[in-house]
C-alpha cells in the first residue's frame, strides 16, 4: 500500500468526504436548483475566484525555493515546473465572469455591473485561504503547500465534472463557453492530481512523521474552499432574493 493511502489519507477522508455531503454541494449538483441561483453562483465563482486563484503561482513556486534551499532539490525543481503550470488561471476567471456577465443582462435582472463584481470584498473564507497559504509557506513545514495543493485540484476533479454537467442540465450547452476555468481544471487537474500523489508519496518517504500534519493542512484547505463555495451560493442567493443588499 502506498505512504499516501496509509498514513495520509485516513487523516483527510472526512474532510473529502464532505465534497459530497455538504448541503451547498449538494444542491450545486441538483438538477432541481433554481436555475437563476445557479447562473448567478457561477458569476460569483469566478468573479471572487480570482481572489482564491491569482497567487497559486507564486505559492508553488516559493514551496519550490524553499525545497531547494532545504536540500531537496528534485522536489524543488518539480515544484517550480508546476507552478508555470498555473500561471494565469485567474485570467480564464476574469474572462468567464465578463461571458456570463453579458449573457445574464440579456435575459435576467438585476443587471449586474463586470467591474463592481470583480472588485467585490473577499469573505472570511477567502482570506482564511490566503493566510493559510502565507502560514505554510512560512512555517518549518513548507512542503504543506504540497498538501494544500493534492486536496484542492483533487477537489475539482471530483466535483468539476457535476458541477459542470449539472450545469449544461439546468442552463444549457451554451453556458459552457462562459465556463472555460472550470472546464480546464476538470481536465488539467486530472494530471495535476497525479502529479501530486507522486510528490506526496515522495514527501511521505522523506517526512513519515509528518503525514498527520500535512493531512490536516490538506483537511483545512478543502474546508475553506468548501466554504467559499458556500459563500459563492449565499451570496447568489442573497442577490437575487434581497436585491437592495446585493454584493453588486
Ligand atoms: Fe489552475
Ligand atoms: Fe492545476
Amino acid at each position: 500500500m502506498s505512504l499516501v493511502k496509509e498514513l495520509y489519507e485516513p487523516y483527510v477522508l472526512p474532510a473529502r468526504a464532505r465534497i459530497s455531503t455538504d448541503p451547498v454541494m449538494r444542491r450545486l449538483v441538483d438538477p432541481a436548483i433554481e436555475p437563476a441561483v445557479l447562473e448567478r453562483f457561477f458569476i460569483q465563482l469566478n468573479s471572487l475566484g480570482v481572489y482564491m486563484t491569482e497567487p497559486v503561482e507564486g505559492w508553488i513556486r516559493r514551496a519550490g525555493n524553499r525545497c531547494i534551499a532545504e536540500g531537496l532539490d528534485s522536489m524543488g525543481r518539480a515544484l517550480l515546473t508546476h507552478s508555470k503550470h498555473e500561471a494565469g488561471h485567474h485570467l480564464l476567471m476574469i474572462e468567464d465572469t465578463h461571458h456570463l456577465v453579458r449573457r445574464w443582462n440579456g435575459r435576467r435582472r438585476p443587471a449586474l455591473h463586470v467591474e463592481r463584481l470583480l472588485h467585490q470584498h473577499p469573505t472570511d473564507a477567502m482570506r482564511a485561504y490566503r493566510q493559510l497559504h502565507e502560514d505554510t509557506l512560512t512555517s518549518d513545514l513548507p512542503m504543506g503547500q504540497i498538501a494544500i495543493e493534492f486536496e484542492i485540484e483533487n477537489l475539482s476533479m471530483v466535483l468539476g465534472p457535476h458541477l459542470l454537467s449539472n450545469g449544461v442540465r439546468v442552463l444549457g450547452r451554451e453556458t459552457l463557453e462562459g465556463l472555460s476555468f472550470l472546464k480546464e481544471h476538470v481536465q488539467l487537474d486530472v494530471g495535476h492530481t497525479a502529479f501530486n500523489s507522486r510528490l506526496m508519496e515522495e514527501l511521505l518517504q522523506l517526512m513519515p512523521e509528518n503525514a498527520r500534519m500535512l493531512a490536516e493542512l490538506g483537511s483545512q484547505a478543502l474546508d475553506i474552499y468548501l466554504r467559499f463555495l458556500g459563500d459563492c451560493m449565499h451570496s447568489a442567493e442573497d442577490s437575487l432574493w434581497n436585491p437592495t443588499e446585493a454584493v453588486a
